[in-house]
């Protein structure tokens, strides 16, 4: 399966035959830019953001945790620039009353020797040179025009001159004249607190988890026992009114995010722990099967950091569609906690007992997305492969993460001494690791079943367990090897595989 289209299509679609992610409000037709997780999704999910807060907050002394409301009071978006500049550059097309991102929409005035002869327009993707050009060839016989297409030097919309505006045609309708000039168009999903429906009960959705981190420094740092460096790390729902939300849950207008905002002094060498957090993400991502293979780095151009930002590098993975961000790392300085300690009047600093002085620390923020860690596993496991002849579909998920840790079949379900074992062992397990009790069909089919989901281990009861005390068997999903073991050694082997030695 080479094409990358018909690799996101496959998983799309496994993802609702077996309950991992549906449109949401699925039976109203869905609902652009919202998803919800079913039965395996949530447990993938919950999966990774377990491992997170273990490896990121429990196994580190410097590290703790909040969870913080997800309406805060609204000057806290004032104060965070959110409301001024948490903006998209938006166009219309009037005619069809689509709606774009202005720097995703490229055009190019197409040029025949010498003469321009007018323009085209793509969305951003991949290919978007190739279409472009064979958009600008047809122009070119249409218009029966002679001589060299002259090469086609893409830019985006926010780009063009005012009077170029009304000569792009509109991805929409081919045509021009349709398109508005550029617009900012904030993000942020507003909603009123309280019975009054007027401006003084605006409230807004929070856009990143950030900030709740921000405007509770002083509580923890009043109430913890962090020690500078230290960092406050939070899971939670963000909101983004998103104009484009696309690929599937990479870009939604519901998602979560894993947030550290990791405080250090302003003395401190901010870009040896900016890439100190750049090597511990990678090296996070790794440890939970995500291949470095697949990962790159994006450091921002200074010339284009925000105001506030020392330097930002996202963490790139190799999706499907293209290379795109997973994990952004910003070096912030301290403007959030000098902007909230302005807005607020409620001093956020540090007193260094060492040095008898007070300061507002810096910070450095790793940020990631749960959705788009989700597909980025979800895009390396899926393989499609043949075992026994047959063909299958296999998620070759990490233990830690894959939905059911291991599943337990009796080799037949009509032989009550199999049954009775496998349920016993199976309420026994279930204890500890979430697993799955399958009797129904051929025990191939139920392995196949097993695979598709990326449950790592199958474990059956034949006879030799029940009549010869022999242990069961253990398959793996990926070698396909069956070893045999007690049932004693099962459960320390499935520990070990889920939660490291
Ligand atoms: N506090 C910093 C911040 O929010 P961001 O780059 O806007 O930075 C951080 O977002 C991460 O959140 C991204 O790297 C991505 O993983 C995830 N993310 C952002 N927008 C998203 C969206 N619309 N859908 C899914 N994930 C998104």
């Amino acid at each position: 399966m080479a094409d990358p289209t018909d690799k996101m299509e496959s998983i799309i679609n496994l993802c609702k035959r077996r309950g991992f992610v549906f449109p949401s409000s699925d039976i109203y037709g869905g609902f652009n830019g919202f998803f919800d997780y079913g039965p395996l999704g949530v447990e993938l999910k919950n999966n990774i953001k377990q491992a997170w807060w273990q490896d990121f907050v429990h196994r580190r002394d410097d590290i703790v945790g909040l969870d913080s409301s997800i309406i805060h009071h609204p000057t806290t978006w004032k104060a965070s620039g959110h409301i001024d500049n948490f903006t998209d550059p938006l166009v219309d097309c009037k005619e069809s009353k689509m709606r774009y991102r202005a720097d995703q929409l490229f055009f190019a005035p197409v040029r025949v020797a010498g003469e321009t002869i007018g323009y085209v327009s793509v969305l951003e993707d991949e290919t978007m040179q190739a279409k472009a050009e064979e958009l600008a060839n047809e122009l070119k016989r249409k218009l029966a025009k002679q001589g060299a297409l002259e090469p086609l030097a893409l830019k985006d919309y926010t780009e063009a001159k005012p009077e170029e505006h009304a000569l792009i045609p509109s991805p929409a309708t081919g045509k021009p004249g349709s398109l508005t000039p550029p617009r900012s168009f904030n993000m942020m999903f507003q909603t009123y607190v309280g019975a009054m429906q007027d401006a003084s009960a605006t409230a807004y959705l929070r856009p990143e988890t950030a900030q709740g981190i921000f405007i509770n420094f002083k509580n923890v740092v009043d109430t913890g026992r962090v020690k500078l460096p230290f960092g406050i790390a939070q899971v939670g729902k963000a909101f983004r009114n998103e104009i484009n939300p696309r690929n599937f849950i990479f870009r939604s207008r519901e998602f979560e995010q894993m947030e550290i905002e990791y405080f250090i002094a302003p003395s401190a060498d901010w870009a040896v722990a900016h890439q100190d957090w750049i090597e511990g993400c990678l090296a996070w991502f790794e440890s939970i099967g995500i291949p470095r293979a697949k990962l790159s780095l994006y450091p921002h151009p200074t010339e284009k950091l925000a105001h506030y930002s020392k330097g930002t590098t996202d963490i790139m993975f190799e999706f499907p569609f293209g290379v795109q961000e997973l994990q952004g790392v910003a070096a912030r300085g301290d403007f959030d906690l000098t902007q909230h300690s302005e807005v607020s009047g409620t001093k956020l600093d540090w007193f260094d007992e060492a040095a008898k002085a007070r300061f507002i620390p810096h910070v450095i923020e790793p940020s990631v997305g749960v959705d788009r860690v989700f597909l980025a596993l979800l895009t390396t496991a899926y393989h499609e492969d043949e075992v026994e002849g047959e063909k299958r579909v296999v998620l070759r998920l990490p233990a830690r993460v894959a939905p059911f840790k291991a599943a337990v079949f009796p080799l037949l379900k009509n032989k009550p001494a199999l049954v009775e074992r496998a349920e016993a062992l199976y309420r026994r397990l279930k204890k500890r690791f979430n697993v799955f009790y399958d009797e129904s069909g051929n025990i191939g089919r139920r392995y196949r079943r097993q695979d598709e989901i990326g449950t790592p281990f199958g474990i059956t009861i034949d006879f030799d367990t029940v009549e010869k005390d022999a242990g069961v068997t253990v398959r793996n999903r990926d070698t396909l090897e069956q070893v045999r073991m007690t049932e004693d050694e099962v459960v320390r082997f499935l520990d070990e595989q889920v939660n490291g030695r």
